[in-house]
């Protein structure tokens, strides 16, 4: 048995995440925790909300309530919004906890001590009317390399360049509009990532488990050069910082720690106060010196985030000299694409979690998600395909198998699991396929190749239905009971078994099954062992058990459906 510890990239608290949000992080965090616990091992998942930055007061602002009011609103908001998709979070955190301010704090100070934090100054768009320094995106202006007349601080869109804000001509508040505004000097704590190159270099060439996507991205950025960042932001709203007393630092009253510093120490203090609620101990899971160097910390990221977990966080933990358990495996994403192209809330494009949840249940977004996981490239969501992977997979390779199978066995059984019959040639096949197919399916979720597991488990399902095509004990029945029943056994067997394999990707429906077929929750794990039992899997219910046909378990998908949602969400028809 292994300790897994799991973190999904913290959500940002500005509005509920939309479904490639879900894909890229969250999802298959909490399918690769439920499969990890179904194989016995002990799984820490922590996630939380990301509460700081500019884009959080600026929602703040628009919802017309204080920062605080509204990351507590929408902290509840995207925890029910969790919820209903069935994330098996063991703590959901958020990263304006005090827990966070303290441990973020400590960083700072002890990076400092360490030499790898300086005080700078530098120069920044000041706007009077707004009565702040603005944000580099938030600055916008005429392109000094191309005259574009809306060129964003941090970079034009219209050339591509990179750009200072300070360079931009006729610079203006984006906030406001207003043009009241001017270059100011001020201090910034940086963190030299510069000094920690070679330190980070050495660390990522021992990576194990990192997919190519992750790693290419590292070591883009070590190739280029690593900057120093400021990791200090003017704004309200945030972790202060503070000097060795513990008092806000000296010409930093005005100042937080920039969101990107403090987000990923948030893992760490989530962790902490998941151990406050429920009694465990945090230290064990990310202190090396106490007990974490078993730990196997597993992180889930979208691709824009890799950097952060594989250069700057890193940065704050080795440089910090101290006993922190580091990243063993990471799984990035490419982008679920709407048609294509992007999600935009403002013209209505793409469903996000709170809507999709109204129009199916969250086993289908689950399911559908997973078989179409963003892994070697970026994957389009269109309702057509969503509309024939449920329709063919969920609805009628497992739906219809276990109705149907649980439906004869009250028919002609009396509702219970017969005995009798020899298994013949077609079952033989069953048990070799089984006996490939499953082993295979386990691999694909250690390693985290979400697209093959789900194509593996499917397969599993395609399977049984072949075997129930070929053992076809309704046509048995009339000639030869006895042959009929060993079909229905295996039958009801397989019914279980796909609910067993089922249930990290769609725990609903598998309960329902397993449910129904009176499987109980000790018998429900993925024991397979040294997988020399897998022939015994397919005769493992016990003869005469009472079972009942499980309640509907998938609708189909009507075109009308897919009309529907396209006009309300976006589409090609619209
Ligand atoms: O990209 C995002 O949505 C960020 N909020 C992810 C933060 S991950 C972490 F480090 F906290
Ligand atoms: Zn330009």
């Amino acid at each position: 048995m292994a300790r897994i510890l799991i973190t999904s990239a913290l959500p940002y608290i500005n509005g509920v995440k939309h479904l490639g949000n879900l894909a890229g992080s969250m999802l298959p965090a909490d399918v690769y925790a439920r499969a990890m616990r179904l194989l016995g091992h002990d799984v820490l998942y922590i996630c939380a909300t990301d509460e700081h930055g500019t884009p959080a007061e600026l929602a703040a602002q628009e919802a017309g309530i204080s920062v605080s009011e509204y990351c507590d609103k929408m902290h509840d908001a995207q925890k029910q919004a969790g919820a209903n998709f069935k994330m098996s979070y063991d703590y959901f955190g958020r990263s304006s906890a005090p827990s966070n301010h303290e441990l973020t704090q400590h960083f700072a100070q002890i990076l400092e001590d360490n030499g790898l934090i300086e005080e700078r100054v530098s120069k920044q768009v000041y706007s009077n009317a707004d009565g702040r320094f603005l944000p580099d995106r938030y600055v916008e202006g005429t392109c000094p390399n191309c005259d574009f007349e809306k060129a964003r601080g941090d970079q034009c869109d219209n050339c591509g360049k990179l750009l200072d804000p300070v360079e931009l001509i006729n610079p203006y508040s984006s906030v406001s509009g207003s043009h009241d505004v001017e270059v100011r000097e001020t201090n910034h704590l940086y963190l030299k990532q510069s000094a920690m190159s070679d330190r980070l270099r050495a660390w990522v060439d021992k990576a194990e488990g990192w997919p190519p996507l992750a790693t290419s991205i590292a070591y883009k950025w070590l190739d280029e050069g690593l900057l120093d960042r400021a990791i200090t932001r003017d704004l309200k709203w945030g972790i202060p910082v503070t000097d060795k007393t513990g008092n806000r630092r000296k010409g930093f009253e005005n100042k937080v720690f920039y969101v990107w510093f403090d987000a990923p120490i948030e893992y760490i203090a989530a962790t902490q106060d998941w151990a406050t609620e429920t009694g465990g101990n945090w230290e064990s899971w990310w202190r090396t010196d106490k007990g974490a160097d078993d730990v196997h910390y597993v992180q889930f990221m979208g691709k824009d985030n890799v950097a952060f977990h594989t250069l700057s966080f890193p940065t704050t933990i080795i440089g910090s000299g101290e006993p922190w358990k580091l990243v063993d495996s990471l799984k990035a994403f490419n982008w679920v694409t709407w048609y294509g192209g992007k999600f935009s809330t403002s013209n209505k494009r793409g469903v996000f979690m709170d809507q999709a949840i109204e129009i199916a249940p969250s086993d289908y977004w689950r399911w559908h998600l997973m078989a179409n996981a963003p892994e070697s490239d970026d994957a389009a969501f269109t309702w057509e395909e969503f509309r024939a992977g449920i329709n063919s997979d969920l609805a009628n390779v497992l739906g219809n198998f276990v109705n149907r199978i649980t439906k004869y066995t009250v028919s002609k059984f009396d509702g219970k699991l017969p005995s009798g019959g020899e298994p013949g040639k077609a079952e033989a096949a069953l048990i070799s396929e089984l006996e490939t197919r499953i082993p295979a399916m386990i691999e694909f979720y250690e390693t985290r190749e979400f697209r093959k597991a789900m194509a593996e488990t499917r397969a599993i399902w395609a399977a049984g239905n072949d075997y129930l095509t070929q053992a076809a004990p309704w046509s048995a029945y009339k000639t030869d009971v006895d042959k009929a029943a060993i079909g229905v056994r295996y039958g009801l067997n397989l019914a279980a078994l796909f609910g067993i394999i089922a249930q990290p990707i769609i725990p609903d429906a598998a309960e329902k099954i397993l449910d129904a077929l009176g499987i109980p929750q000790e018998n429900r794990t993925w024991n397979f062992g040294d997988y020399s039992g897998i022939k015994d899997l397919v005769d493992a219910l016990p003869h005469g058990l009472e079972i009942r046909p499980p309640d509907m378990l998938f609708h189909k998908i009507e075109e009308t459906d897919v009309e529907a949602w396209s006009l309300r969400f976006g589409g090609p028809s619209v």
